[in-house]
């Protein structure tokens, strides 16, 4: 019989993914088979091999690009159920997932078919993956906030089962305040926030978007570092960073995973988990990011297990249920001693 060996991974909560962004090239095909479009390579392998990086554009552009294949219903919800099988894999028990309404929008996709693919998906995932589920709308910082607003309205009235609300695509030149009133009117409807910023953006983007925005968590957020007024800030005030390191080294925004600034993050005392952002797109689910950083670093099994316990901490689920899965990281930390 085989021995019980303690799994080789803890627990843990996805708190940055973007679903657009798990877009294996093995479903864009076959998708793009069933809706009759074209993708500008001959198989999978040869779209994979065009997964190499400038910077944050150069990766939109093909993200943007690889979304033309999503138009119905039941697009979303492969491409959901996809994801949430390979991370059921990964030791994922909850996620908390950002889609990109404005992408499809505007290309005529009806918002009803894009949050109702997803949700049907997300609504039997504990069911099914054992993993628990909430969903985030993320704006696109570099379209009028007129038009978020509108959006936002529209999935309101439609009382779409998001959590919270997020913002993300090009950062530089699209500062927080840009949508002060956006968020604003999220946080009147009770809606969570989370703000991508400080991935290719100053640190005057995260303390703006914690001031102007009043983001709980920030998305990325690595040239915080550069402000250590603000770093004691987010110290003391325990703000949650959805750090996703592999991504930042594959748009360039560090150079390496040596000269990445988490271990700096951790040590200050930061609230911090890692995070996928993209999966495929950078070779690399949150299973294979937590085995980077964990060869990177020489991290023990104690600071994984703390990074794990970070990722329950910064979520936006209920405090009972954090403390559930805290109990869960602690019997993995203990189960390798
Ligand atoms: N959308 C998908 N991935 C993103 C990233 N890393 N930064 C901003 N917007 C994104
Ligand atoms: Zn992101």
């Amino acid at each position: 019989m085989a021995a019980l060996l303690p799994s080789s991974r803890p627990p843990r909560a996805e708190l940055h993914v973007h679903l657009e962004g798990t877009l294996e090239p093995d479903l864009a095909f076959e998708l793009a088979a069933r809706n009759g479009v074209g993708l500008p390579y001959p198989d999978p392998a040869s779209l994979r091999a065009a997964y190499e990086f400038e910077d944050l554009q150069s990766f939109l552009d093909l993200y943007t690009a690889g979304m033309s294949v999503l138009r119905t219903e039941a697009d979303f919800a492969d491409l959901t159920r996809a994801y949430l099988a390979r991370v059921a894999r990964a030791g994922v028990r909850h996620a908390e997932i950002s889609f990109d309404p404005q992408a499809h929008l505007v290309r005529g996709v009806p918002l009803e078919a894009v949050v109702g693919g997803i949700a049907r998906v997300l609504e039997r995932s504990e069911a099914e993956h054992g993993i628990s589920t909430l969903l985030i709308a993320a704006f696109h910082r570099d379209r009028d906030s007129a038009e978020a607003l509108d959006v936002l309205e529209r999935l309101l009235a439609m009382d779409a089962p998001i959590v919270g609300v997020g913002l993300d695509n090009a950062e530089v030149g699209y500062p927080p305040r840009l949508f002060q009133d956006v968020f604003a009117r999220a946080e009147l409807a009770g809606l969570r926030r989370t703000a991508h910023a400080g991935e290719e953006g100053p640190a005057a983007n995260v303390r703006e978007a914690l001031d102007a925005l009043h983001a709980e968590r920030i998305d990325h957020g690595i040239s915080v570092v550069q402000d250590p007024g603000l770093v004691a800030r987010v110290v003391e005030q325990e703000v949650p960073f959805t750090v996703c390191p592999v991504s930042n080294v594959r748009l360039r925004a560090v150079p390496s995973l040596a000269e990445h600034p988490l271990p700096a993050m951790i040590e200050a005392g930061m609230l911090v988990s890692i995070n996928s952002d993209d999966p495929p797109y950078f070779d690399a689910y949150v299973d294979d990011v937590d085995d980077a950083v964990t060869a990177a670093y020489g991290l023990t099994r104690d600071q994984r297990a703390g990074l794990a316990a970070a990722s329950f901490r910064g979520s936006f689920l209920a405090q009972d249920r954090v403390d559930v899965h805290l109990a869960e990281v602690e019997a993995w930390r203990t189960a390798g001693a």
